[in-house]
């Protein structure tokens, strides 16, 4: 048996430590070290019996570890990242890949030039949930996709608030939240090519938004709406949903409906409803459940990182396919912005 894989964190923060526990709990994988200049986490890494750099440089050089979780602020991704692929070590980044397409596009080309693998953490689409609609579509059970519908309403607390950053620019429920459900929505249903959006800020007034309108256009024909708000007791969203993290009480609800002209799925409570005789509006409707796997989304992402970096997987989600994904998402705030029917290919086009 091969000797298990040393993999570094950069950023022990919230993510960084659900990280640190899974290679831990890993039988592929150890702890290699920890960069994040915070004194907290000089503490927590003496816990972890490894050391903490200030500078994840330092430790790049002198750990030379097999990989590097990247889970620091958005900000810092693009650099952190940069330095992986000069020092020839594997990423896995958080989402997202980065903090602006045109910083994913500089990103895309330095893992062109460098050739080293790199995963982008879209963990839910490591999700049984998330890959069983995407093979239901895929496989045709719902005939032609024609419309898409996706939910995420919630109730942020009032103290979620005292951290600057979550009510300044960047901060809000688009780009920390609605990038999961794109993302979600672009691996089940295929590319995006054109946004509609409105955007509101009047429940808290910040300079973020607190509740979004989206229109979407797939390349395949579908029409999709997603609607956001997290000024809002509710039960629809992934979170509340996916039961993929026990903080978030689980309810029995849909956060998405596919539908199509043979059938239509609802996710996560994956109901596949369809007419078993001959369709029609006064026909009764069969509903069948989809079944699943279990296994929890984290887990199944670190063993893929490990088997991207041995070189026997290719990543799920790799840079370019990650910065699509923030490509919608920077789509929605320009189409808030100006009115405008947006293309996120004209984004990527741009900042290229
Ligand atoms: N996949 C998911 O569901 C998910 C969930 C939460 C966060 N995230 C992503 O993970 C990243 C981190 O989010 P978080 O909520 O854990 O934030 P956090 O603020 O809890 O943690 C960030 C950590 O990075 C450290 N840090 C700051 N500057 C650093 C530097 N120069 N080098 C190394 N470390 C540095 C901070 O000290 C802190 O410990 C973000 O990109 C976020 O979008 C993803």
């Amino acid at each position: 048996m091969s000797a298990p894989m040393r993999i570094a964190v950069a950023g022990a923060g919230l993510i960084g430590r659900r990280h640190i526990e899974l290679i831990e709990a890993s039988q592929g994988c150890v702890l290699a070290g920890i960069a994040d200049p915070s004194p907290a986490a000089v503490d927590y890494a003496g816990a972890h019996n490894v050391h903490c750099y200030a500078d994840h440089r330092a430790l790049l050089a002198q750990e030379k570890p097999d990989g590097l979780i990247i889970a620091s602020p958005n900000a810092l991704h693009l650099q952190m990242a940069l330095d992986c692929a000069e020092a020839g070590v594997p990423a896995l980044i958080e989402k997202p890949v980065t903090d602006t397409v045109a910083a994913a596009q500089r990103l895309c080309v330095a893992v062109k030039r460098t050739g080293v693998p790199m995963l982008v953490g879209h963990h839910r689409r490591h999700n049984p949930i998330i890959k069983a609609a995407r093979e239901t579509v895929a496989t045709g059970k719902l005939g032609q996709l024609t419309a898409v519908v996706g939910l995420w309403l919630l109730k942020k607390p009032d103290d979620y608030f005292e951290v600057a950053w979550r009510y300044q620019q960047g901060g809000g429920p688009l780009l920390i939240n609605l990038i999961h459900d794109i993302d979600n929505l672009r691996f089940v249903c295929g590319e995006i090519t054109e946004v509609q959006a409105l955007t509101s800020n009047m429940v808290r007034g910040f300079a973020v938004e607190d509740t979004a309108a989206l229109l979407l256009r797939f390349a395949n024909g579908a029409l999709g709406t997603v609607t956001v708000s997290d000024a809002t007791p509710a039960p629809w969203s992934w979170e509340l949903t996916a039961g993929e993290n026990a903080i978030y009480p689980r309810q029995d609800q849909p956060c998405y409906v596919f539908a199509g002209t043979s059938g239509s799925l609802s996710v996560p409570t994956m109901e596949l409803w369809s007419y078993p005789q001959s369709p029609g509006w006064h026909a009764p409707l069969s509903r069948n459940p989809v079944a699943l796997a279990g296994y929890d989304p984290l887990v199944e992402q670190l063993r893929h990182f490990l088997a991207v970096i041995a070189g026997r997987e290719q990543p799920l989600i790799s840079v370019e396919d990650a910065m699509a994904t923030l490509a919608v998402v920077e789509a929605v705030s320009e189409a808030a912005r100006t009115g405008q029917k947006i293309s996120p290919g004209h984004i990527m086009e741009q900042a290229a």
